[in-house]
């Protein structure tokens, strides 16, 4: 009889993989997927039981005996999503391969949270720039909409989770609040689990109490769940700076915490079977909203565990909101691409974190902190790390300030000027700190140019770009007594230009289905504050002692709880809208100009593309009223599985009652709020396309704004709708224009050019724009 006890189960299959299976036969952690059930609602405890019966005996007649197929079995997902996660043979996995009834099988692979390092940024309040007070009010704040992450946990005694100003839990909520003696929850935190059966699986760690507890102990679970839906903190500052009222996008909506993430193991931390299993509980629970954070290399959507349990919440009126990676700037490097999801990349905010450098020969250089200031307001001896190395220390190695490559002799009292690379920025601090140093000036190399970055150092300190970083070196060795001074870190707003893309955001084009762009929308990723776990430092390093409630982050896991928040609030405003009406609400009325009105840049200052932003930089207030959306149903993502070659048989793993349309449909027609023809442009092609009305009776003009090279015809142009609901479609065909060598047909390979265009459907008040993408050489 299968124990439910977690530690006897994980203690069987240590026991089983240490004993009885034989050297040669290495057995790894897969995932049989299966589709989904057809449980009625109020399902029984019994009817999960045979559902677990039935893996067990599916898995037994392939193993041999049930007894066996108990033991590999280390979850069956029993409530929407089917199938099992078990230890296997190659062979044995490629058998049930086989099986028709299998939708897919692939190995437990493990995730990454799509954070850049620590020790990042700061600013004020993130939701100040988008001013989205209106729909803030509007929505009430989010409340009573439940949003929960998978991630790294929480840290519960933050105030940003105090349930502060919030009536009773709603009642629709079925989750629980597991190991509540070590992660307390309360009427905003109203739910935590915790998943680690698939990364023990995977690792081959030992169960641990650290383990058993959703409690987050690295600090990114609750940076992205207070994003999304923090409480109101006034007073949040990171060491004094900053300091602001801290809040999520839906500040009173009710936070549900999924833990599937666990100290990294050869970089990976959250595994595909942990993450399936807090899919099918949280939307067993009652989530509105899942905004997940990480992800992989982007694969198959029916082998990856996000993209299935994103799947099967998309199918139960659950908004998936995702990060699109940090592979970028490399083209085609964007994850979590399933069109199910929201898929969020990352640009900047109007802030920077201004320490200026000032040198003795009356050169003022403006860097970037976010550490102390320095004792006294005088000029400070300087020394260049080169000049401080230690006898036996290499000129290489102590400019860069390794460790145990300055002298403190030389050092003591001075502020020293290390170049980055190779080692962590905040460790060359630590190392200047050691050697007795007041400052540090971290001078950007060559290679990182332009871009600095405020850290938290543990010694007052600036980072300079590569050109004034030249200049410091210069000026050092220029005199005899070189002399500087490094202001106090200061938070400026309203710097330009803003947003513009930030250069790890991941990019297209999409390497699974070209035909769906990707990312889909840009959000703020840089320089976020929120709360912060206090089980760990501001700069994640061991030898930093500090422990604070707020802390600043980069990455697109930052960027996506924003759009996740902003879903909260437009769910309690249309509580009705599909998972697709949302997303296109908050695509369709993106900004794609900056703060000087200019076209929205990429971080080396080029125009920025659809392959960087998506559809733009989200406008909140502008997506809780959006005219028309590009609206889904479930049956019409059955379809684009179809087309993509999911034959009838399989369709019935996720249903019995669809048939796949003869013929598929064309990718092209699949009705997203964006055009993508990744094919070089022959003949024409035309892309049908359905809008419906979710505002006032109006009509509606087309415009648009044509991709280089490329005509573009709308027919009808014009779409008049007298009702809420109404459903109108149209066609939009795209030829090559002139002289065919525009857009000449390369024989092979991927294009290596595209064009960008959009369409701009508008009643004079709603501007209902999508871009055009289409691949030119
Ligand atoms: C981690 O990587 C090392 C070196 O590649 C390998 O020997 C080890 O088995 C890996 N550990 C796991 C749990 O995959
Ligand atoms: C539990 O195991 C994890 C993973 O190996 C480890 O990081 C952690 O330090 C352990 N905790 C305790 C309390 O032993
Ligand atoms: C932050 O602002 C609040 C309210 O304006 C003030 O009471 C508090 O002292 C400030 N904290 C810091 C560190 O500046
Ligand atoms: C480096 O920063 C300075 C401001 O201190 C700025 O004037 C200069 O243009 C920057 N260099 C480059 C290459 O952008
Ligand atoms: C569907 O595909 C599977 C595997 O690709 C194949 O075994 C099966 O026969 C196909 N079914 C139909 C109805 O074509
Ligand atoms: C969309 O069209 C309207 C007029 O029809 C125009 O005012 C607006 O600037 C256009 N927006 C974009 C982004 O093309």
């Amino acid at each position: 009889m299968w124990s439910p006890n977690p530690s006897t189960l994980i203690m069987l299959l240590l026991v089983f993989s240490l004993f009885q299976v034989p050297a040669f036969a290495i057995r790894k952690s897969y995932i049989v997927y299966l589709g989904s059930h057809s449980h009625a609602p109020g399902v029984s405890k019994v009817d999960l039981q045979l559902v677990t019966d039935s893996h067990y005996n599916f898995l037994s007649s392939y193993l041999g005996s049930k007894a066996k197929a108990i033991d590999s079995i280390i979850y069956s997902y029993k409530r929407h999503i089917n199938g099992f996660a078990a230890f296997l043979e190659e062979e044995e996995a490629a058998e049930i391969a086989k099986n028709p009834k299998v939708v897919s099988v692939f190995l437990n692979k493990g995730r990454k949270l799509h954070t850049t390092h620590s020790w990042d940024f700061m600013l004020l309040e993130e939701n100040d720039k988008v001013k989205r007070s209106s729909l803030w009010e509007r929505a009430r704040f989010g409340e009573d909409t439940i949003i929960a992450n998978l991630d790294t946990g929480v840290w519960p005694e933050s105030q940003s989770f105090s349930d502060k100003g919030l009536g009773p839990i709603p009642s629709k909520w079925k989750g629980i609040c597991q190991n509540s003696h070590s992660v307390p929850c309360n009427k905003k935190l109203i739910g935590t689990r915790y998943f680690n059966k698939g990364y023990l699986a995977y690792t081959g760690l030992k169960l641990n109490s650290s383990l058993n507890s959703a409690r987050d102990t690295e600090g990114h679970g609750s940076h992205t769940l207070s994003t999304a839906a923090g409480n109101f903190v006034p007073g949040a500052n990171v060491f004094g700076l900053g300091n602001g009222t801290a809040k999520g996008g839906s500040p009173k909506a009710r936070v549900a915490s999924y833990k599937v993430c666990w100290p990294p193991v050869n970089g990976s931390e959250c595994f595909d079977a942990d993450i399936m299993k807090a899919f099918d509980m949280a939307i067993h629970d009652g989530v509105d909203v899942l905004s997940v954070s990480l992800g992989g290399d982007p694969v198959d959507y029916f082998e990856d565990g996000l993209s299935i349990g994103a799947f099967h919440a998309v199918k139960n009126d659950v908004v998936v909101v995702c990060s699109a990676g940090n592979s970028g700037p490399t083209p085609g490097t964007v994850s979590n691409v399933s069109p199910w999801m929201i898929t969020v990349g990352a640009s900047t905010l109007d802030r920077e974190f201004q320490a200026f450098v000032e040198l003795g020969n009356g050169l003022r250089l403006k860097g970037t902190s976010l550490s102390k200031a320095l004792p006294k307001s005088k000029l400070y001896p300087l020394i260049s790390a080169d000049e401080a190395r230690k006898s036996d220390a290499s000129v290489k190695d102590a400019i860069l300030c390794k460790k145990d490559t300055l002298d403190p002799t030389k050092v003591k009292g001075k502020i020293l000027a290390c170049l980055r690379g190779e080692t962590a920025r905040v460790d060359k601090g630590e190392q200047a700190s050691l050697a007795g140093a007041v400052g540090m000036i971290l001078c950007n190399d060559k290679l990182s140019g332009n871009e600095i970055i405020a850290d938290a150092h543990v010694l007052p300190a600036s980072q300079v770009n590569y050109t004034d970083g030249v200049a410091v070196f210069a000026y050092i060795k220029s005199t005899a007594n070189p002399v500087g001074f490094i202001t106090a870190p200061n938070a400026k707003l309203g710097t330009k230009p803003a947003p513009f893309m930030a250069s790890f955001s991941s990019r297209g084009p999409n390497t699974v289905t070209p035909e769906i762009l990707k990312p889909d929308i840009t959000a703020p990723g840089v320089n976020i504050i929120a709360a912060y776990s206090e089980a760990t430092s501001p700069t994640d390093e061991p030898f930093d002692n500090r422990r604070i409630p707020f802390n600043t982050e980069s990455g697109t896991s930052m960027s996506c709880p924003h759009v996740s928040g902003v879903v909260g609030l437009l769910k309690t405003l249309y509580p009705n809208w599909s998972p697709a009406a949302i997303r296109s609400a908050i695509m369709t009325t993106a900004r794609t100009r900056d703060n000087t009105q200019n076209p929205m840049l990429d971080a080396s200052y080029v125009e920025s593309t659809p392959f960087a932003h998506g559809s733009g930089h989200i406008r909140p207030n502008r997506a809780m009223d959006p005219g028309l959306v590009y609206d889904l149903t479930t049956n019409e993502y059955l379809d684009f599985l179809c087309a993509l070659g999911y034959n009838q048989t399989l369709m019935e793993a996720f249903t019995s009652n669809r048939e796949c349309p003869k013929p598929a449909i064309n990718l092209h027609d699949f009705n997203y709020p964006s055009i993508s023809i990744p094919k070089v442009l022959s003949g024409s092609v035309t892309v049908t396309r359905r809008v419906k009305n979710v505002g006032p009776a109006g009509t509606y003009a087309a415009r648009v704004v044509k991709p280089a090279g490329v005509s573009v015809c709308v027919e009808p142009n014009v779409l008049k709708f007298e009702n809420i609901g109404e459903e109108k479609s149209f066609k939009v065909t795209l030829k090559p224009e002139g002289s065919r060598k525009a857009l000449q047909a390369k024989k092979s390979g991927v294009p290596k050019r595209y064009v960008f265009g959009g369409l701009n459907w508008s009643d004079g008040k709603h501007y209902v724009r999508t871009p055009i993408v289409v691949a030119a050489a």
